[in-house]
């Protein structure tokens, strides 16, 4: 199966030295993308810029910027089985790039920003590929996760709290409920990611295989 994962946090850059980013470390997505190849399918990493070696027989392309993955995503999710967005997309960018570096005595303290595109939101309704989204929460998990399964028009998102310092966001280990549109949902308890990878892999392709099922 062609398996497509995206990882790690987006960069919007300000000025030639700086950017807007976010805490993400790309452990979740590097693992889900080395649980796919390790179960022998065929898996593209669409990475943000992260610290960690990528897992072997894997494909990697690599983005910086929230527009450069949303060019890639649009061209993965044509061509693929399953869509995991588990990157960390900034939501917002500078209104505009500084081609020199800003000069703090001279510069404005407050930075003008415009929204990034939702990459999830805006894919095809009618498209060949399983889509799993990520959703990073802090309070009303439940809630907010199922409001971006329906608003980003998912086939399944995986609920994590990023809140906790010993479990998620950028920790070797998590924990994570999976929602899907109709169902229970599936919780997965704390365990390291690649073991939390695995479980999810699982999950991904027995709703796959399903949907193929129900289309036969
Ligand atoms: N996502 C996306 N494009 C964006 C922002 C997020 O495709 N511009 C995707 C992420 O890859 C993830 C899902 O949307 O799969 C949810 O991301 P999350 O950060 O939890 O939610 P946001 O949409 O950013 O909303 P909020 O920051 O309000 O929680």
């Amino acid at each position: 199966m062609r398996i497509v994962v995206t990882a790690g946090p987006t960069r919007e850059p300000i000025d030639p030295v700086r950017f807007l980013s976010n805490r993400s470390s790309g452990k979740m997505g590097y693992a889900i993308a080395e649980a796919a190849a390790e179960a022998g399918h065929d898996v593209t990493l669409i990475s943000g810029p992260v610290c960690i070696a990528p897992p072997q027989n894997v494909r990697v392309i690599q983005i910086v910027t929230s527009d450069e993955l949303y060019e890639r995503v649009r061209e993965a999710a044509l061509a693929c089985d399953v869509l995991v967005m588990c990157a960390a997309v900034a939501d917002y960018k500078p209104a505009s790039f500084s081609p020199q570096k800003l000069q703090k005595r001279e510069s404005p303290a407050a930075l003008a920003l415009t929204p990034t595109r939702d990459i999830l939101a805006s894919l095809p309704e009618s498209r060949p590929c399983l889509v799993v989204g990520f959703a990073a929460e802090t309070q009303n998990l439940e809630e907010n996760a199922k409001k971006k399964l329906v608003a980003k028009n998912c086939d399944m998102i995986v609920a994590n709290d990023v809140s906790r310092s010993d479990c998620g966001m950028e920790s070797d280990e998590n924990e994570v409920t999976v929602f899907l549109k109709t169902g229970e949902p599936q919780r997965i308890g704390r365990a390291s990611k690649q073991i939390i990878a695995r479980a999810l892999l699982k999950i991904i392709l027995e709703m796959r295989e399903k949907r193929l099922t129900k289309k036969t």
